[in-house]
């Protein structure tokens, strides 16, 4: 690692595509959702046409991979979905960083792109109990709108779209 890099780590993130995109995200998403979300290698291929293409009512999906170059080479250390509904009203956004990786301000730049990036207002949902989550949506400007059972339904306020 260069002495640069060490004070500005470097991580892009990139659009996920092809079948090699959607390998990553996979693999990136069981590293970062822990054990009880895991998606099955027998179960890829409808979780990629389910989720990341298009399931019903959904016009859009951009998935995103976010990569460390910081190490030897470069390495998925995380993934974001923002998912449009047919309605073109609200970018529902979802993502996470490999345990090994948080606390370093890469879920900051995640979200804070996911925002910029989507293409209607931003929305999301996080459980009650998620504090890191809940209090990283405050600080980029989500407020609560709603609650459900163990959630949290949170919108970004002054959203003043894509091109802000
Ligand atoms: C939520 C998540 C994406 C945050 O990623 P991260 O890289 O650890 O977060 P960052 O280092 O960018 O920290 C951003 C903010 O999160 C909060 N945060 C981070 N680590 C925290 C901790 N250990 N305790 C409390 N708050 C914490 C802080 O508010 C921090 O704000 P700051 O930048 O002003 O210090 C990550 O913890 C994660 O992937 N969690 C599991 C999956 C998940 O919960 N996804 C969201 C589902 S709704």
């Amino acid at each position: 690692m260069s002495p640069r890099s060490k004070m500005f780590p470097i991580v892009s993130i990139k659009p996920v595509t092809g079948e090699a995109g959607a390998m990553v995200l996979r693999r990136v998403y069981n590293a970062a959702m822990g054990p009880d979300e895991k998606v099955s290698a027998e179960a890829q291929k409808a979780w990629w046409e389910d989720i990341v293409l298009l399931s019903p009512g959904v016009e859009q999906t951009d998935a995103y991979v976010i990569w460390s170059e910081a190490g030897e080479g470069p390495e998925a250390i995380g993934y974001g979905l923002i998912v449009t509904g047919a309605e073109r009203e609200h970018s529902r956004v979802s993502g996470a960083i490999v345990p090994e990786c948080r606390g370093h301000g890469w879920g900051r730049a995640l979200f804070s792109f996911l925002a910029a990036a989507a293409p209607a207002r931003p929305w999301l949902s996080v459980r009650r109990d998620n504090l890191t989550a809940f209090n990283l949506y405050l600080k980029l400007g989500y407020v609560v709108v709603d609650a459900e059972e163990d959630t949290w339904i949170m919108e970004k306020y002054m959203w003043r779209g894509s091109a802000q």
